[in-house]
């Protein structure tokens, strides 16, 4: 069985899709991760251009598990970069990264290599309108910018850092802008996904709505 929830940051859906990976059995993917991994190398090896896709091409994602450590393995090299790629400046430098075509056509083949064949729920922009075309069930999750830059905020403060919402509102506007304005794969609800606005739920109201909506084409 294959599962598509995309949405915008901080909808939700990295957190609720590794709940329903563990309930139904399925892999996690948090294609998200791999985006922020390219900016992360773009940002470390300060190449542009050919060497950089080269680098991304050869470059392996492993999930060690949901919200284990996210390795990435270079030819002679493995490097967990699980906290890396969360930073600010990763996270600034990740949506030009995305914008980026050829980055969107090695990473889609990269994740629709792990798809094949495999019983996954993969979180993104666009995995049910162009990674998983034909996923089983998609979903698209979306809140208020306010309630997700609230949502954000706690996330930082938990992790120590002193970050102030109006500033996280405003970076998470202007992903959005970003995200759903670049040419390549924008962010955008496929036709048959079931939209859910988590504004005023909580993240087990959200689980038992999709949980139920599993259930019905797992059989
Ligand atoms: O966790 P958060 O919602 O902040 O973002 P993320 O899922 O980690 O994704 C970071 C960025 O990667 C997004 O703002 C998008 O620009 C990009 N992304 C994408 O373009 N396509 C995907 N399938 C997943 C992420």
């Amino acid at each position: 069985m294959q599962v598509a929830v995309d949405g915008p940051a901080s909808s939700g859906k990295s957190t609720i899709s590794k709940i329903l990976a563990s309930e139904f059995s399925l892999i996690y993917l948090d294609t998200g991760a791999m985006y922020r991994a390219g900016a992360y190398l773009k940002l470390k090896y300060k190449i542009i251009g050919e060497p950089f896709y080269e680098l991304l091409r050869r470059t392996d994602f492993i999930f060690v598990g949901a919200g284990k450590p996210f390795v990435l393995k270079s030819p002679n090299r493995r490097e967990d970069v699980s906290a890396a790629i969360r930073t600010p400046e990763v996270t600034a430098a990740t949506s030009d990264v995305a914008a980026d075509g050829e980055v969107r056509r090695i990473l889609t083949a990269k994740q629709q290599k792990i798809a094949e064949g495999a019983d996954i729920i993969m979180d993104g922009r666009d995995i049910g309108t162009v990674v998983l075309p034909n996923a089983d069930i998609k979903f698209f999750l979306i809140a208020s910018s306010e309630e997700r830059a609230r949502r954000r905020t706690i996330e930082w403060r938990v992790q120590g850092k002193n970050v102030i919402y109006e500033d996280v509102l405003k970076d998470i506007s202007e992903r959005d802008k970003h995200d759903i304005s670049r040419e390549n794969a924008p962010l955008k609800k496929a036709p048959d996904a079931k939209e859910i606005d988590t504004t005023l739920l909580t993240i087990d109201e959200v689980v038992e709505i999709m949980r139920v909506c599993i259930r019905e084409i797992a059989g």
